[in-house]
């Protein structure tokens, strides 16, 4: 546990294109990056060393303006697949229909939520909607501030929960320029990799015991702990299932809020389960959702048990202009459709296993690869230096990005140190996209042993 953690310096993102290499870039590519810049400022990063120019996509695949293809292995928001037909019907039908706010009665809200909450929990039975996660995360911390009358919010060590001013300072992952909270404490990931065996539930219940105990020594209640179900940015951490269940008894008992983010791996992408928190058996008291809820229509949601809502409506008002507006509503309906009547969450685990397999066999022959784990189509892969001491190789996990993208297909890194390759690709992903992706992969892996001297067989392949 570290208070007001600093987190990593500067302002850079893993896999960030840096402005100096401008000049590298062919004239159109740079022309654009120089509007961007201007018009933009300097806030917003692109990926790669090599930026990607992107007009079209369709299903898994990402088509420049030239029609040159990409295979898209990291984008989650199209969850049902870029562009997918029934819902480019349902919002082009609703958006001719009618496009309002949730001020008026009207029957496609109700219907919509009744069948998302009956994907969840009994004890879930409330739903608030907003337009992006960033809001979700806002509410449910006012939520769960509002319940507890606390202020203490407990976090994982590189967690992100979004860019509004409270999901921000509760984000380590932004960087030093971005202070947390002043009532925010980390607490370590459960690194499963570097625990040698040992039980990273216990050890985070007992993290999170701690912060807690902190906490009120100093006076401050603590209202919640959050985290994303599956730890992304901490660097994909889903096994084993049950770790979280220590954890939610050490908050129950002290009265804390569990708030689970599954603003990355919920809607079934987790292949198991519908929700990251429901392959640890566990119910979380609020839960927020949303980067795939709507296929890249903005729309997101805090799911609550009723007895917070109530003491949080009784005493406050809530509309979002935009939150479940009708057009974002139907395409949060259609997404559903589809990953029921395209059996997504079972394709999900299958080609999940699959490509985890391969990635598994890679791993006999590379010896930086230290680790791969994660559950469906949310996997991670691990590159060190060394598989005793594993130390992080971050480097070679950007070069693996960047060979993979040269080889037209994309992922990008994660984890404390970015040397955790972050594999989430849109959910109808198949078997032959997964051996493209392996393909890719060994050749950038080869690639890189060969420039840097080395044969495939030699130091970095298994001892
Ligand atoms: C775990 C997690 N929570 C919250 C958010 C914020 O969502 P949004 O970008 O829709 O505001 C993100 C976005 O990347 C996220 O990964």
């Amino acid at each position: 546990m570290k208070e007001n953690a600093s987190p990593k310096p500067g302002a850079s993102m893993v896999n960030g294109f840096d402005p100096a290499r401008l000049g590298s870039l062919p004239e159109r590519e740079r022309k654009m990056i120089e509007r961007r810049q201007t018009l933009l400022g300097s806030s917003y990063r692109l990926f790669y060393e090599n930026p990607i120019h992107v007009s079209k996509a369709k299903g898994v695949w990402l088509y420049g303006p030239d029609g040159e293809a990409y295979l898209d292995a990291y984008n989650n928001v199209p969850s049902v697949g870029h562009c997918h037909p029934h819902v480019v019907e349902a919002i082009s039908y609703q958006a001719s229909q009618l496009n309002t706010h949730t001020r008026y009665l009207n029957e496609q809200i109700l219907s919509y939520s009744e069948r998302l909450l009956a994907t969840f929990p009994a004890e879930l039975d409330r739903v608030m909607y907003t337009c992006t996660g960033s809001e979700a995360v806002d509410l449910a911390l006012r939520l769960a501030r509002h319940y507890t009358s606390g202020t203490g919010i407990i976090i994982t060590e590189n967690a992100y929960h979004g860019v509004t001013a409270a999901a921000a300072e509760i984000s380590p992952l932004l960087g030093a320029s971005v202070p947390l909270g002043q009532h925010v404490l980390t607490v370590p990931a459960p690194d499963t990799y570097r625990a040698n065996g040992g039980d990273v539930g216990a050890a985070l219940a007992q993290d999170v015991a701690e912060a807690i105990g902190h906490m009120r020594r100093r006076d401050i209640t603590p209202a919640a702990f959050i985290a994303d179900s599956i730890f992304s940015s901490d660097g994909v951490f889903a096994d084993p299932p049950g770790f979280l269940k220590p954890v939610v008894d050490v908050l129950k008992k002290a009265g804390v809020l569990y708030i689970a983010d599954e603003v990355q791996p919920g809607f079934g992408r987790i292949g198991t389960n519908m929700w990251g928190f429901a392959r640890h058996e566990v119910v979380p008291d609020i839960v927020v959702t949303g980067k795939p809820m709507g296929n890249g229509m903005p729309i997101a949601a805090a799911i609550m048990k009723s007895d917070i809502q109530e003491c949080f409506g009784r005493d406050i008002r809530y509309f979002n202009t935009f939150g479940a507006n009708n057009v974002s509503l139907a395409a949060a309906s259609a997404v559903l459709d589809v990953i029921e009547s395209e059996n997504l969450m079972q394709n999900a685990r299958e080609t999940g296993d699959y490509l985890l397999a391969g990635m598994k066999s890679l791993k006999e022959t590379f010896a930086s690869i230290g680790d791969v784990r994660g559950s469906g189509l949310f996997l991670g892969l691990e590159f060190v230096r060394n598989q005793d001491s594993r130390e992080p190789d971050s480097a070679l996990a950007l070069k693996v990005v960047s060979g993979l993208r040269d080889r037209h297909v994309l992922i990008s890194a994660s984890g404390l140190n970015g040397n955790v390759l972050k594999i989430r690709p849109p959910l109808p992903f198949s078997r032959e996209n997964a051996d493209m992706l392996l393909d890719a992969l060994r050749d950038a892996l080869v690639q890189i042993n060969r420039s840097a001297g080395r044969v495939a067989g030699e130091s970095n392949s298994k001892r």
